[in-house]
């Protein structure tokens, strides 16, 4: 397995370009199983999970490409089960459940096991699609789904504003038939962009961003062309290695209005950040960082998957802050290995405490989740010595030549193959 070696201590300095949004780009995909005509989509994130979903939606029955960050699908003869193989690998793949069962009243998707960072179980998205008229059985490993008349809209409200169940059930609402109304929908930017995707094949979605969600259905989706969103939390992440390293950086593509829960605890740490033209200039404010408490939530909240960067930002930090994670139960991965390079956490239930050390030590370290990984590239980056990150298969998940990006700025990082 690949490694990254990173000689820390070098300020980053110059320009770093946002790529495509991960989050976004995935349930798009999935939504290309609605349409009835060829979808090319722009700004698509060359990454090991958009791979999975190509892979996906070539078992489902859909021609698909991918050159350059441009890829295209069009259905040929859709196929209702996605094999454990594949799910496995990509929890994600659950979100063709919603489409499969519009557009063939019936869908085999294999259950998504557990993962890294906590049980994350998908009964939002089937309750939701229950009251659309699914019928489910879990057997095999396997969630079953039929709705022989197809689906039909409802009103439902979410115990929790779940992304992944607002994404699928947005999916299927927009082909039953009659109005869906979402109450308590996710707001999160990657779910309004799935909607305007939606409406741009002929959906009609409206209240999008907020937490009611209309969708009037329609008999048939066509095809389109979109570019996906920029990635607000690949953006946020290379704020954080500009004041990490106390040097400046400009984020161009910087979706910064989607970032304002971040931007207000780095501003708050002493983080200076100035909105450009074309780009969001970051750069450590005179004097020292200041440590600060912050809890994530669900959008326009402090996102969960900026926590354990921020969390690594900190042990630089003046003084002692706490970090509190109301999203996922078990998403403090990192922190033993943050430990490893010197930091100063402990842990109490879903609450960290940080104080400030300081400086970090160079070390070896293991990558166990997607953003734990960028916390220990973004620790690596500011470390006095080498920091050896095993297991980046994680990064590649989520973030787009990482190294190429940062090296291009000054970092010393390299990747070294297995
Ligand atoms: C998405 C993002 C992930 C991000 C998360 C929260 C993608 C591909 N992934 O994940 O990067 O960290 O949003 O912003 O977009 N839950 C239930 N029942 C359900 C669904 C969810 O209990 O049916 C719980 C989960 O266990 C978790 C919480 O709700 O504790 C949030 O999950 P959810 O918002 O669904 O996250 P994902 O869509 O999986």
């Amino acid at each position: 397995m690949d490694k990254l070696i990173i000689e820390g201590g070098v300020p980053l300095q110059g320009s770093i370009r946002v790529s495509g949004a991960k989050n976004a780009a995935l349930p798009i995909l999935m939504a290309c199983l609605l349409a009835e005509g060829p979808v090319s989509l722009t700004n698509v994130p060359r990454l090991a999970d958009i791979r999975t979903s190509l892979k996906l939606l070539n078992i489902l029955g859909c021609e698909t490409a991918f050159e350059g960050n441009d890829a295209t699908s069009v259905c040929t003869g859709l196929k209702s089960e996605a094999p454990y193989d594949l799910v496995k690998t990509m929890r994600a793949s659950v979100l063709c459940l919603g489409p499969l069962l519009a557009r063939l009243g019936e869908a085999q998707v294999a259950l998504p096991g557990g993962c890294a960072i906590g049980a994350r179980p998908v009964d939002l998205h089937l309750r939701g699609m229950e009251k659309m008229g699914a019928k489910f059985e879990l057997t095999g490993g396997y969630i079953r789904g039929v709705c022989p008349g197809g689906l039909k809209g409802a009103k439902i409200t979410l115990d929790f504003p779940t992304v992944g169940g607002t994404e699928n059930l947005l999916m299927a609402a927009s082909l039953a038939q009659g109005a869906t109304t979402l109450e308590n929908a996710a707001r999160e930017p990657e779910v309004v962009d799935l909607a305007n995707f939606l409406n741009a094949m002929g959906a009609k979605i409206t209240g999008q961003g907020t937490s009611v969600i209309t969708v009037e259905g329609v008999s048939t989706l066509k095809g389109c062309a979109y570019r996906v969103m920029p990635d607000r939390i690949e953006a946020g992440t290379y704020m954080i290695a500009a004041a990490i390293t106390g040097g400046e950086l400009e984020i161009v593509d910087c979706p910064f209005a989607d970032l304002d829960a971040v931007s207000y605890k780095l501003r708050e740490m002493g983080v200076w950040l100035q909105e450009m033209d074309d780009f969001v200039l970051v750069r450590r404010s005179d004097g020292p960082l200041r440590n600060v408490d912050v809890t994530t939530l669900p959008h326009p909240g402090f996102p969960t998957d900026m926590q354990a960067q921020i969390m690594a930002l900190m042990c630089f930090g003046k003084g002692a802050g706490t970090i509190e994670e109301k999203i996922f139960e078990n998403r403090f991965m990192h922190v033993l290995e943050l430990v490893r390079l010197g930091a100063d956490v402990r842990l109490k239930g879903r609450t960290a405490m940080v104080q400030g050390v300081g400086k970090l030590i160079g070390a070896p370290v293991m990558a166990s989740d997607l953003r734990a990984s960028a916390s220990l590239v973004l620790a690596g980056l500011a470390a006095e010595g080498t920091t050896t990150i095993e297991r980046i298969y994680h990064l590649d998940r989520g973030y787009e030549n990482i190294e190429a990006k940062l090296s291009g700025v000054g970092a010393r990082i390299k990747r070294v193959p297995a």
